[in-house]
């Protein structure tokens, strides 16, 4: 035998082992995430769906506005998407958007790179929040539009994670008094507006800060069913929490009473932001916690609070005005953890989830509201209707769609360069993770039933299945060209 002869043998060889067909075909495509029970899945193979990400508002919240936002300028979002390859993420949360730019290329890129979105509909310009002292002077028909028209926009693409119909609008005393069941109402048109016009159920959750005072209450409050109606209840909870600083353990930063806080919860939670940096430089130790036996079971992750370097000092990188990324020293540390941690499958979940007795696991059912909740005043009337003939008739906004990309979109052509200001050594494209092309595949059902056939087929005898010979065909015409180019 030739020694390139050999060679292809033994490409093939390693060829065999590594390509699993469904694995290149089946799921090369941005699967929806759905939520089941206390967990998000993967709505193709129901596995869980853990959040490992950070948050991305390059800029400031200030930065959104007629010509720009986050996801506008598609050069800005390619350096960005190699990085957070290299962080090893698979979400980022957007504060805010402007629905009158298009979004379809930096979504596409995205979705191929295999990151999910997740998005607040509220932004800090003029009828685009609610007021947290005065809601009854901002919730109007001029202000639901405007966050009809981000999920109109965004409920197209498959990596659309989930909106946030709040952050931190209850944060003190008077905001506790005035503004809860404007929240639940806004969720509630939220909800009502994707049932009716989105291609899927895309979740609609509320973000909080992790106050004592509210931490049991609120999120109580916003998850209960009125009159046995969920309409008004958020489908997941983000929590803000800062409190695990420097070297911690679950016992000193206070994680095991959060913990044990939402254990009962019966949607998904997660931190919708962490990574207190009172103590610099931030190690990032709790992403250990988070992804722990421990924290699994009743937390789906997290995201780290921020991305870019902005005036509060939380920033993992440095973006100057000419488009240069620089690497500060957090981007590194968060790496570490980012890249080294294993996310919890199916099995791993129940069997933790079984090994914990303070876990309500038949307590699947939203609680009923109860006519009160401590530090919260929720009798607050709120005008109903406002949204229903825009509901009715959808709004008027372009909608969102992948589109096909060509090799040259996905390089990186903004400077990255790391914490001495050398040229960064890393990827200088998008890794391809995703196809966007739309899905054929087999449905979790349908798989389940692919499976019992081939067990049966296998008790019959031998009969080989349609994947394998693809396989067969696959490595054949890959060895015919391997021979063309050895
Ligand atoms: C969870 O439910 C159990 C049983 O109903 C109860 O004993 C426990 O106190 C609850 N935990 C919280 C944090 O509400
Ligand atoms: C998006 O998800 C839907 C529903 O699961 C699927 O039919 C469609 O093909 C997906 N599109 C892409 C581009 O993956």
């Amino acid at each position: 035998m030739s020694i390139a002869a050999f060679c292809r043998m033994i490409l093939l060889i390693f060829l065999l082992k590594s390509i699993s067909y469904s694995r290149l075909f089946v799921y090369a495509y941005v699967a929806p995430i759905s939520i089941n029970g206390k967990q998000f899945v993967n709505s193709i193979n129901n596995e869980p769906f853990y959040l490992k990400g950070v948050d991305y508002q390059p800029g400031g919240s200030s930065e959104v506005n007629e010509d720009r936002d986050p996801l506008s300028d598609p050069l800005a979002c390619a350096r960005d998407i190699v990085l957070f390859q290299d962080l090893g993420i698979n979400t980022i949360r957007i504060y805010s958007i402007n629905p009158d730019l298009n979004h379809d290329k930096c979504m596409s890129m995205l979705a191929i790179a295999g990151i999910y979105v997740i998005l607040d509909v509220n932004s800090p310009l003029q009828n685009q929040h609610l007021n947290r002292y005065e809601p009854w002077t901002t919730y109007n028909s001029v202000y639901l539009e405007h966050i009809f028209r981000i999920i109109e926009q965004f409920s197209h693409y498959n990596n659309t994670l989930g909106f946030f119909a709040g952050n931190e609008v209850i944060n003190d005393k008077i905001s506790a008094q005035l503004s809860p069941p404007y929240v639940k109402s806004v969720i509630g048109d939220m909800k009502t507006y994707i049932k009716r016009h989105s291609p899927r159920v895309i979740p609609v959750g509320y973000s909080a800060a992790d106050d004592l005072n509210y931490r049991v209450p609120l999120s109580s409050y916003l998850e209960c069913a009125e009159d046995r109606s969920t309409s008004l209840s958020v489908d997941f909870y983000g929590v803000n929490s800062y409190q695990w600083c420097g070297r911690q353990t679950m016992e000193t930063s206070g994680y095991n009473q959060l913990v044990d806080a939402y254990k009962n919860y019966t949607k998904p939670v997660f931190f919708s932001e962490f990574g207190c940096n009172k103590v610099l430089p931030r190690r990032f130790d709790e992403v250990r916690a988070l992804f722990s036996e421990e924290m699994f079971t009743t937390f789906s992750g997290g995201l780290v609070y921020e991305f870019s370097q902005e005036s509060n000092n939380y920033g993992l990188v440095s973006i100057s005005s000419d488009g240069t990324a620089q690497l500060l020293g957090d981007f590194d540390s968060l790496k570490k953890h980012y890249s080294t941690t294993i996310l919890p499958d199916s099995k791993q979940v129940s069997i933790a989830i079984s090994k914990d007795h303070k876990i309500q696991v038949d307590k699947n059912e939203t609680p009923l509201c109860r006519a009160k909740y401590d530090n919260l005043n929720i009798n607050g009337k709120v005008a109903k209707g406002l949204g229903s003939s825009l509901i009715k008739s959808g709004v008027d906004v372009e909608k969102g769609k992948f589109i096909q990309l060509s090799d040259s979109d996905l390089d990186c052509t903004l400077k990255i360069v790391d914490k001495q200001g050398n040229p960064w050594q890393g990827q200088s494209k998008i890794k391809k993770v995703n196809d966007l092309r739309p899905y054929y595949g087999k449905t979790k059902d349908e798989e389940e039933n692919i499976g019992k056939e081939k067990s049966r087929k296998k008790n019959n005898g031998n009969s080989i299945s349609p994947s394998i010979w693809s396989s067969a065909v696959l490595l054949l015409a890959n060895f015919v060209y391997q021979s063309f180019l050895i």
